[in-house]
C-alpha cells in the first residue's frame, strides 16, 4: 500500500512513520509513506502557499494552485482510490473506515492548515474528508499520522501476529477487555484468579464477558441489539 501526503510542514511527519509498527511495515516493504512539501509545487519566489480570504476576514487560505499541481503529479503516476481531506468538519474516523481505507492500494492524504484550503480543492479533488474527533488541531499533519497509522497497522504481514488486530477494541464493535502480566499480586492488588487457571474456555467466557461489561459502562453505544 502507498500513502502519499501533502503538507505544508513536512517535518512534522518524520517522526510518526519512523517508528515500531510504521518502520517496520515500511522495511517489510507492506506499506510506503511519502511526505509531499507543497511549497516545492509553489512557482512563487518566496514559495508561497497560502494568501488572504476572499470577502476579508482574519487568517490565511491555502491556495489551489500548489495542492492542484502536486495531486495532478500524483495523478498522472498511479490512480489513486482516495483522496482526503483531514479536516475538523470532516466524517469522524472510526474502525469501519479504517478497516476499508487499509484494503486499498493508494492514497493521498492533504492536510489543511490556517484557514483551511480553498474550496474549490476539495469540489475539483477531494473524495472524502475526515476528522479525528470534535476538536481542533492546529494542522492535519497530525490528524494524517493518526489516520495512516490506524490503516496502516491493518495491512495483513504487517502485525506480528496477525490475529492481534482482529481482537483490537471496536473490532468486534466492543472495547477490549482488561489485560495483566506478571507479577500477579502487586502491592496486594491481585490479577482475577481465572487467568491462573489454565481453564482456556473459562479465559475465554471472563474476557468476553468484561469486554461486555466496559463497552457497557464506557461506551453503551458500540453495544448491538443482539447483546443488549
Ligand atoms: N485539522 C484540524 N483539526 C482536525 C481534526 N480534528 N481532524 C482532522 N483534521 C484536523
Amino acid at each position: 500500500m502507498r500513502i502519499d501526503v501533502l503538507t505544508v510542514l513536512p517535518g512534522l511527519l518524520e517522526s510518526p512513520f519512523s517508528h515500531s509498527i510504521m518502520k517496520r511495515a515500511q522495511e517489510k516493504g507492506l506499506l510506503e509513506v511519502h511526505v509531499h512539501d507543497i511549497r516545492d509545487y509553489s512557482t512563487d519566489k518566496h514559495k508561497k502557499v497560502d494568501d488572504y480570504q476572499f470577502g476579508g476576514g482574519a487568517g490565511m487560505v491555502m491556495s489551489i494552485e500548489p495542492i492542484a499541481r502536486c495531486i495532478e503529479q500524483l495523478k498522472s503516476e498511479r490512480t489513486y482510490h482516495e483522496i482526503i481531506y483531514m479536516t475538523p468538519d470532516g466524517v469522524t474516523l472510526n474502525q469501519q473506515m479504517c478497516n476499508s481505507l487499509s484494503m486499498t492500494e493508494n492514497l493521498i492524504i492533504l492536510c489543511g492548515h490556517y484557514k483551511g484550503v480553498d474550496e474549490r480543492v476539495r469540489e475539483i479533488y477531494i473524495t472524502k474528508e475526515i476528522s479525528v474527533g470534535d476538536y481542533v488541531l492546529s494542522g492535519g499533519e497530525l490528524a494524517a499520522a493518526i489516520l495512516v497509522d490506524s490503516i496502516g497497522r491493518l495491512i495483513p504481514g504487517v502485525l506480528n501476529d496477525e490475529t492481534s488486530a482482529l481482537f483490537d477494541s471496536f473490532q468486534d464493535g466492543m472495547l477490549s477487555p482488561p489485560v495483566y502480566t506478571r507479577p500477579a499480586e502487586y502491592n496486594g492488588h491481585k490479577i482475577p484468579e481465572v487467568l491462573l487457571s489454565g481453564n482456556a474456555k473459562q479465559i475465554e467466557q471472563w474476557r468476553y464477558d468484561m469486554a461486555v461489561e466496559r463497552t457497557k459502562n464506557r461506551r453503551p453505544d458500540l453495544l448491538t441489539d443482539e447483546i443488549n
